[in-house]
């Protein structure tokens, strides 16, 4: 609709990134304005996360904050992503100030969603599935980074753990074919892109209907087959995220050794370092299988960074079973750890039992096993230093006037002195100085040499 100006915010993963993308494209194609102003604009989107319950709780307050700055003048307000998806209609009359909910496979219609409501009708859900021959495009501008570009390859979970609520929100595993992934990945090149994330909520899982698998490409699983297709785009960085460990098959890290764009870094949630709540988790491994992946990762050719996901205070887990992930953690030094305190969600197989491990055990845990990570991590980090690591220069620092920022092929944060003018470049970086979560360098040469950088 002419004229009129959206607002949109995004909570999450990087598939809602990755959704909000698609729908800014889609809404500018429509006529809209896209502002940063929640205070002024016409429509307001709250792209929503419900992985947790903290995360749920924000949309609602942000709502309140948006309506109390506007005095009367109120915008159209929708919400979108997996709140929208699991709350659906009951939205309306949680929060009446809402006119549009529209959920996880509706960002193809949500511009004409937008304009209907705009007209006057009032109280607009649309919470079915995709589209059939759903357009995926995504404008350039409207990318998270000109440099770093997000594709998804696999939307949905099939994997029901017993505490997640990512199966009902985003529905089942729905794969890409792998032409069309291709296609978007020698776009993103011919564009100016530099990196592309494959994502998915277990990207491993990928299976494509068989009659569009990609000739040619050799591999143990669809994923890494798909992996070798898209190296041979020649698009300099891959990176993907998130694996599962039940489907990591030994072959991911045999493609990560042949060709060198495919970046050294592996994000490989485990959840729990004890067989008992793994098995409650209804994860399909134990904890010697995921010592195998690990070991697997940790013997390639190049060193290849490993970073993890943990929940504690499940159902039941007692300070013993805790134990057991702490030992797991300090066996599998990581380079980056995301813990999380277990909440419940309704529906999910979990919440039929106790949520019986109290909030300050669950904080003691938490800060135990962070405290654990943070000395893993400052070994990790200082193994860096002398080192040389090729970085893409993402931007200039917001904080330090003349320091600039971007990451390595090991999905480290580096942080280094030079001209706004490499941004947007590979610079090699000589590791001076190890932080908590970022590493501290000098610029040696804006020419990368391949071959020196294993890292
Ligand atoms: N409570 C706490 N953490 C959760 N996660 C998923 N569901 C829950 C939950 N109910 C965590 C898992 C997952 C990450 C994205 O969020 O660790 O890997
Ligand atoms: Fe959730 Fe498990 Fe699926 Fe991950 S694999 S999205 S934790 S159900």
């Amino acid at each position: 609709m002419k004229g009129k100006s959206v607002y949109i915010e995004t909570f999450g993963c990087q598939m809602n990134v990755a959704d909000t993308e698609r729908a800014v494209t889609l809404l500018r194609a429509a006529g809209y304005e896209l502002t940063k102003q929640d205070d002024t604009a016409d429509v307001v989107i709250f792209n929503t996360c419900s992985v947790r319950a903290r995360a749920e709780q924000k949309v609602f307050n942000r709502i309140g904050e948006v309506r109390h700055k506007r005095c009367g003048k109120e915008p159209l307000i929708a919400v979108t992503g997996c709140v929208a998806q699991l709350k659906g209609e009951a939205l309306f009359a949680q929060t009446p100030a809402i006119s549009v909910v529209a959920g996880t496979r509706a960002t193809d219609r949500l511009p004409d969603l937008i304009e209907r409501a705009l007209n006057g009708e009032q109280k607009l859900l649309d919470i079915d599935e995709r589209r059939k021959g759903e357009v995926w495009d995504v404008s350039p501008v409207e990318r998270h980074s000109p440099y770093v570009a997000f594709v998804p390859i696999i939307e949905g979970c099939n994997k029901f753990c017993s505490y997640c609520i990512v199966p009902f929100s985003r529905g089942r595993e729905q794969s890409r074919p792998p032409q069309e992934v291709i296609t978007e990945v020698r776009r993103l090149r011919e564009e100016g892109f530099r990196e592309v994330h494959l994502i998915g909520q277990n990207v491993n899982s990928y299976r494509p209907p068989p009659e569009t698998e990609l000739e040619g490409f050799a591999g143990a699983t669809p994923f890494s087959r798909l992996l070798r297709a898209v190296a041979a785009t020649g698009m300099e960085r891959v990176k993907f995220t998130t694996s599962f460990p039940r489907d990591f098959h030994p072959d991911i890290v045999r493609a990560i050794d042949e060709f060198d764009n495919l970046c050294n870094w592996v994000h490989l949630p485990v959840q729990s370092g004890c067989d008992r709540i793994l098995r409650a988790m209804r994860r399909g491994y134990k904890v010697a299988d995921y010592l195998a992946c690990v070991e697997s990762i940790k013997s390639a050719r190049r060193m290849i960074a490993l970073t993890s996901d943990i929940i504690v205070g499940y159902p039941g887990e007692t300070s013993d079973e805790f134990a057991e992930t702490i030992l797991l953690v300090q066996q599998c030094q990581y380079d980056g750890l995301y813990i999380f305190k277990y909440s419940e969600r309704s529906g999910t197989p979990a919440a039929n039992f106790p949520n019986d491990v109290s909030d300050i055990e669950k904080t003691k845990r938490f800060m135990a096993l962070e405290s654990v990570q943070r000395n893993i991590q400052r070994k990790v980090y200082n193994g860096y230093v002398g080192r040389k690591l090729s970085v893409l220069v993402e931007k200039g620092s917001t904080r330090h006037a003349g320091q600039l920022t971007g990451h390595s092929k090991c999905n480290k944060v580096i942080n280094f002195t030079g001209s706004l003018d490499f941004v947007g470049e590979t610079v090699e970086v000589c590791i001076l100085e190890a932080k908590e979560n970022s590493l501290y360098g000098k610029i040696i040469d804006s020419r990368v040499d391949p071959s020196s950088s294993h890292r």
